[in-house]
C-alpha cells in the first residue's frame, strides 16, 4: 500500500458543543473502568503483584485511577530475559512490517481519541486542550516514526554511498537490542508513547517503566499495542520503584540503551550509572535522555506587546507549567517593562481554577511532592521578586493539589527562581536595559531547551536566532508546544543529549550503522 505524507494530526475545537460533549462521553466511559487492578506485561504474560502503585486524580486527590502491579528486581530480571528473547527475532523483521504496527496502533487510538485524553485529564491533571495535544501528539509519533523507519531501511536508495568500479557497498541501520525506556508523567501518553514506539519500530525490545504518577494511561498504550498484535516481548511494562527496579536496570549488563525523559537529577543520575560497565558487558551503554529546561521569553520594545504577553502566560501556565518547554521566565526590556507585566498580571488573573474534568484553565499540579516543592518555591520567590499575582495554595479550588499560577517581577538574572527548574505555575520575570542585555540574562542559565523572542525588528531577529542558546528557539510565538515532524524537539547542555524527538535523526538513536563491502 501506497503510505501517505505525514501530517500532524489536527487539534479538537471544544468550542464546538458536539466535540464537548464527545468529550464528557468519553469521561464517562472511562470514569465507569476506574479503580481497577493493572497487572504488568512481560513477554506476553500478564502479572499481578502483592504489592501495588496506587494512581490517584490528583484534581480529586480521594479517586483512585488504578492500582497498578509492581515489579520487583526479580520480575525485572524476567523482562529482561524475554526482551532478549524477542529481540533474536524481532530484529529480523522487515523495517516495513514492524512500522505496520504503529500505522495500526495510531488508527485505533485516532478511533478512540477522547478516551486517551479522558484518562489523562482524571490521571494527569489536564485540562481537555492540552489532553488533547497530547493524544494528538502520540498519534504523531507512531505515524512519523513508522515512515522513518521505512526511510531508514532505504536509505541506500535515498543517500547512496559513493559508488567506486571494484566493489558494492550497503549501509544499513541495524537495533541496538534491549532498550530502558523511562518516560516522563507530564506527556504521559505522546512521550511515552514516542520513546517506546521510536525504539520498537527500529528493531528494538522494550523494557517500560512509566512513571508511577500516570502509570494507568501507560496501560492503556500497553494494552493497545497487544490489541494490534505486536509479538510478545518487544514491548514489556514493569512499573516500579526508581531506586529498585530503575537502578538494577539501568546497571543491567545486557541493558543496551536506556532512554530517559524527566528531571536533571535524575537523568544524571542514570548517566552515571550506565558508565560503569558490569561484568559481562560488552557495549558502551548508549544514553538518550531529555531532562529540564529554564525556558524563557525576551520582548523587546518593537515587539506586539499584546502577543507576547499572551505567549508569555500560554507558555508558563499551559498544563500547570508541568512542561519541560514552559516559559517561567520572562525578560523585557526597560521602556515597556511596566506595560508588559500589568498585561501579564491581567491575563494571569483571568486563568480560573479548577477540576480539569470540567474544563477549567488551570488544574492541579501533579502530586503532593510537586505541590509542597512548588509552595517552598513560591516562600523563596517572596524573597527574590515582587508578588504581582498569585502567590498561594489554590484550596477553594477543590480537593486536589491546586495552586494560583504566580508571577514574580524585578526578579535579578541570578535569583534562584530565575535559574531553577521549579516545574510548576511560577513566572519569574525580570527587567533589561536593552534587547542585547535581555539576550544575556536569558542565555544566563545551565539549561538550553526552548527560548522565544518576541520583537519586529529583522536585525535583532537575526542575532537573536545566532545567539539565543538552546535546542528549539521560537520567533514571536510561544516556546510550547512543538509539533512531531514540524519542530523536532530536545535541547542543550543540562536539557539532555539533544535527541531531536520528533526529528529525521531520531532513530539514530535507536541503531547502529553497517557497511557491507562486497568486491566484485
Ligand atoms: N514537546 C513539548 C512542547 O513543546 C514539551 O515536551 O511543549
Amino acid at each position: 500500500r501506497k503510505i501517505p505524507t505525514y501530517a500532524p494530526e489536527a487539534f479538537t475545537d471544544f468550542t464546538r458543543p458536539e466535540n464537548q460533549q464527545a468529550m464528557e462521553a468519553a469521561l464517562t466511559k472511562i470514569k465507569s473502568q476506574l479503580g481497577r487492578d493493572l497487572p504488568l506485561h512481560i513477554g506476553g504474560e500478564l502479572i499481578h503483584t502483592e504489592g501495588k502503585i496506587t494512581s490517584i486524580n490528583p484534581g480529586r486527590t480521594d479517586e483512585v485511577i488504578g492500582r497498578v502491579s509492581k515489579a520487583s528486581q526479580e520480575l525485572a530480571e524476567q523482562a529482561m530475559q524475554s526482551a532478549l528473547t524477542a529481540f533474536e527475532s524481532w530484529k529480523k523483521v522487515p523495517a516495513r512490517e514492524r512500522a505496520e504496527y504503529l500505522f495500526r496502533a495510531a488508527e485505533l487510538m485516532r478511533e478512540r481519541k477522547h478516551e486517551f485524553s479522558a484518562m489523562m485529564i482524571l490521571e494527569a491533571g489536564k485540562n481537555y486542550a492540552e489532553a488533547d495535544c497530547d493524544t494528538a501528539e502520540a498519534i504523531d509519533f507512531m505515524e512519523f516514526y513508522a515512515r522513518e523507519a521505512i526511510r531508514l531501511s532505504e536509505t541506500n536508495i535515498h543517500h547512496p554511498l559513493t559508488k567506486i568500479d571494484s566493489e558494492e557497498n550497503m549501509l544499513t541501520y541495524i537495533p541496538l537490542g534491549v532498550g530502558f525506556v523511562i518516560p516522563p508523567w507530564n506527556f504521559p501518553l505522546a512521550i511515552c508513547v514516542g520513546m517506546t514506539t521510536a525504539a520498537i519500530v527500529s528493531g528494538n525490545t522494550v523494557l517500560l517503566k512509566p512513571s508511577s504518577i500516570t502509570p494507568v494511561i501507560a496501560h492503556m498504550f500497553v494494552e493497545l499495542m497487544e490489541e494490534v498484535g505486536l509479538p510478545a516481548g518487544v514491548l514489556n511494562f514493569i512499573p516500579g520503584s526508581s531506586a529498585e527496579v530503575g537502578d538494577y536496570l539501568t546497571s543491567h549488563a545486557k541493558t543496551r540503551f536506556i532512554s530517559f525523559t524527566g528531571s536533571k537529577e535524575v537523568g544524571l543520575h542514570i548517566n552515571k550509572l550506565a558508565a560503569e560497565t558490569a561484568e559481562g558487558q560488552i557495549w558502551i551503554k548508549r544514553v538518550v535522555a531529555e531532562m529540564g529546561g529554564k525556558d524563557g521569553i525576551v520582548v523587546d520594545e518593537t515587539a506586539d506587546l499584546d502577543a507576547a504577553a499572551a505567549s508569555i502566560v500560554a507558555s508558563a501556565f499551559g498544563f500547570q507549567g508541568q512542561k519541560c518547554s514552559a516559559g517561567s521566565r520572562a525578560v523585557i526590556v526597560e521602556s515597556v517593562y511596566d506595560e508588559v507585566v500589568e498585561k501579564v498580571v491581567a491575563l494571569t488573573k483571568n486563568l480560573k481554577i479548577g477540576l480539569p474534568e470540567e474544563n477549567f484553565a488551570a488544574g492541579p499540579v501533579s502530586d503532593k511532592n510537586a505541590y509542597e516543592k512548588i509552595l517552598e518555591y513560591i516562600e523563596i520567590g517572596k524573597n527574590e521578586g515582587r508578588l504581582v499575582a498569585g502567590g498561594a495554595k489554590a484550596e477553594e479550588a477543590g480537593n486536589g493539589f491546586y495552586i494560583q499560577p504566580t508571577v514574580f517581577a524585578d526578579v535579578a538574572p541570578n535569583a534562584r527562581i530565575m535559574k531553577e527548574e521549579i516545574f510548576g505555575p511560577v513566572l519569574a520575570i525580570a527587567k533589561a536595559k536593552d534587547w542585547q542585555e535581555a539576550i544575556a540574562i536569558y542565555n544566563n542559565t545551565e539549561f538550553g531547551l526552548t527560548g522565544s523572542f518576541y520583537s519586529n525588528d529583522e536585525v535583532r531577529i537575526a542575532e537573536a536566532l545566532d545567539t539565543m542558546h538552546c535546542g528549539n528557539l521560537y520567533i514571536n510565538r510561544k516556546c510550547t508546544g512543538a509539533l512531531v515532524g514540524v519542530h523536532p524537539f530536545g535541547g542543550f547542555n543540562m536539557s539532555g543529549t539533544d535527541s531531536k524527538a520528533g526529528g529525521h535523526d531520531y532513530l539514530l538513536l535507536f541503531t547502529q550503522a553497517k557497511l557491507a563491502s562486497r568486491k566484485v
